[in-house]
């Protein structure tokens, strides 16, 4: 289900950032942190649960962990705490991934 972003589009003045979302080019500024430019681009979820549930960014700070999202390859990235920056690849997740260093995907 794709939902209307909740953001406000800024000025196109700013340089774009251009980035990969699931294999598909999307844009962001720059000093936009990657849940927010998700947010932007279309509100929809960044990851979902085991069971499935839709889950997107909702603190902005940290601490809820609902903007966990694959940077270039590493899963688990907390999208709220890191900068977007040119060429980054970004994947939602679906259900667990492995810790960094060990443990299976499930
Ligand atoms: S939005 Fe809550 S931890 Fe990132």
């Amino acid at each position: 289900m794709k939902i209307a972003s909740r953001f406000l589009a800024r000025p196109e003045a700013a340089r774009a950032i251009k980035l990969t979302l699931d294999d598909q080019p999307i844009t962001a500024h720059p000093g936009d942190t990657v849940a927010a430019a998700l947010l932007a681009h279309s509100g929809d979820a960044a990851r979902h649960t085991v069971k499935g549930a839709p889950r997107t960014a909702f603190c902005m700070m940290g601490v809820c962990f609902d903007c966990l999202v694959e940077v270039d390859g590493r899963p688990n990235v907390q999208g709220c705490m890191i900068a977007v920056r040119d060429g980054m690849v970004l994947r939602r997740q679906h259900g667990l991934r492995p810790l960094i260093g060990g443990g299976e995907d499930a």
